[in-house]
């Protein structure tokens, strides 16, 4: 499927933003290392890996999956960022390979266009088709993978896949009405986006999951109560935050990964520095599908 260039500018711009900031991920990155080499401990046979959501790959440690798997995937709507990462490993004689696809199976040039024309001119039955659209022919569909994989990794990639919905509608028509539309709309996508995943997964496989869970920063309301961003990794203040909704939207939750009948094999948490202002718990797994 060619991928739309809106979209994928969009998710460019903002990988290319992010990239700057690799350094002060190393934290992030070590997590997710140690999350993939435990999982990567435990698979027999590990014919393919794929990281799906790869992006310029700033949170994973790719030589350790060149090394260890007889071919590799990367998957993104970004394609400059996945040929930028293609790039690097021109002439190691690596079986390294890309896919540009859209999870979501929805954000064409055309759809992402009367989307931002529906809510730019205040067209309310216009956007109440698009979402009702989208919830009769389904999101995030599971033909979008080809093959199954020995490990499948996916990190902090969710989260992202309803953000262009969100924002439009917060810089273009911010009215109420379609404020739970957003929020059902993004429900409903991550839990396809699960039963997407699960597809890819080979029945021996192993699948890496991780997800921010909450949110400090600068003008957040987790502020008012978290004295440090490292507080969040405290089980009575997670509490807090789930009572109060101060949650990521689009995030994958334990509940989410027993529903889609995943099972869990190890987890972990750990705080996520993003940037300057803004710091994650992420919540990691290792899982397996349950047959
Ligand atoms: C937070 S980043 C994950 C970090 C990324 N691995 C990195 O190191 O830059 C989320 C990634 O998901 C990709 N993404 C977001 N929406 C997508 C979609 N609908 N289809 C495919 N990839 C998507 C973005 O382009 C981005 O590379």
């Amino acid at each position: 499927m060619a991928t739309a260039k809106v979209s994928s500018d969009y998710f460019h711009n903002m990988n290319s933003q992010v990239h700057e900031l690799s350094h002060i991920w190393d934290t992030h990155r070590k997590e997710v290392d140690e999350l993939i080499a435990r999982a990567s401990s435990i698979i027999s046979i590990k014919q393919n890996a794929i990281i799906v959501g790869a992006g310029n790959l700033n949170d994973i440690t790719l030589d350790f999956l060149l090394n260890n798997y007889d071919n590799v995937k990367l998957l993104d709507i970004d394609e400059k960022s996945l040929l930028n990462v293609l790039n690097r490993y021109e002439g190691n004689n690596v079986n390294l390979n890309i896919i540009v696809e859209d999870l979501t199976g929805v954000l064409s040039d055309k759809f992402v266009g009367e989307y931002y024309e529906g809510l730019l001119m205040k067209d309310n039955a216009k956007i109440t088709k698009i979402f009702n659209d989208i919830i009769v022919n389904g999101i995030c569909k599971k033909t979008i993978f080809e093959e199954k994989y020995s490990l499948l990794i996916e990190s902090t990639v969710s989260t992202q896949l309803g953000s262009l919905f969100t924002l439009c509608w917060q810089e273009l028509n911010p009215s109420p009405i379609f404020e739970e539309s957003i929020r059902q709309l993004i429900r409903m996508m991550t839990k396809s986006h699960l039963l997407q995943l699960k597809h890819g997964l080979d029945k021996m496989g192993l699948a890496v999951i991780t997800s921010e869970q909450y949110e400090f920063g600068n003008n957040l309301p987790t502020v008012k109560y978290i004295p440090n961003p490292v507080d969040m990794l405290e089980e009575n203040l997670q509490s807090k935050m789930e009572s109060l909704g101060h949650y990521v939207r689009g995030r994958i939750t334990e509940d989410d990964l027993i529903e889609a009948d995943f099972n869990i094999i190890f987890r972990n948490q750990w705080i996520w520095r993003f940037n300057e202002e803004r710091t994650y718990l992420v919540k990691g797994w290792v899982v397996s599908r349950n047959f």
